[in-house]
């Protein structure tokens, strides 16, 4: 089964919270980078080792969820080999899979609601990348930026 780190800070910890539930429900491997409550924390200390998870191919994909979403996604892209995507809506959530291959969703916790997060976290999930020859060329160069900063 998919290997999936998660990290939130007080922002996405409710959503964090119910999110994880219904992945262990549903048979995923959860790695739970906090937070753990809803006290108030700083989101680059639980974003980073999630994305260092991600970039380093010790998990397969990573879900990270903040008050709007943006800082945890900038932290995440910030780490080579995670492609990370804000995603609020579910034709973003297809097409950054079939199209960017993207490995982190992020989520705002503040912008969605919790039954949105669900839907974007499942589609998500379940889209495969399309290998398209475009996407792979786009995604390569994409690869070379990261390998060249
Ligand atoms: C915390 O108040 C908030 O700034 C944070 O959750 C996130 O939205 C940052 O991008």
């Amino acid at each position: 089964m998919m290997k999936i780190a998660m990290a939130c800070d007080h922002g996405g910890f409710d959503y964090k919270e119910k999110l994880k539930s219904v992945l262990l429900k549903q048979g995923y491997e959860v790695t739970d980078y906090g937070c753990y409550s809803a006290d108030s924390v700083d989101y680059p200390d639980m974003a980073y080792p999630c994305a260092k998870a991600v970039g380093n191919k010790e998990v397969d994909r990573g879900i990270v969820i903040c008050g709007t979403g943006i800082g945890v996604s900038i932290v995440a892209n910030k780490v080579e080999g995670v492609r990370c995507a804000l995603v609020s809506d579910l034709f973003s959530a297809q097409a950054t899979r079939e199209h960017n291959d993207s490995n982190m969703l992020a989520m705002g916790g503040r912008v969605i609601s919790e039954e949105l997060m669900l839907e974007i976290a499942k589609v998500w999930l379940e889209t495969p990348f399309s290998n398209d020859e475009r996407h792979l060329r786009r995604i390569a160069k994409v690869t070379e930026i990261d390998h060249h900063r």
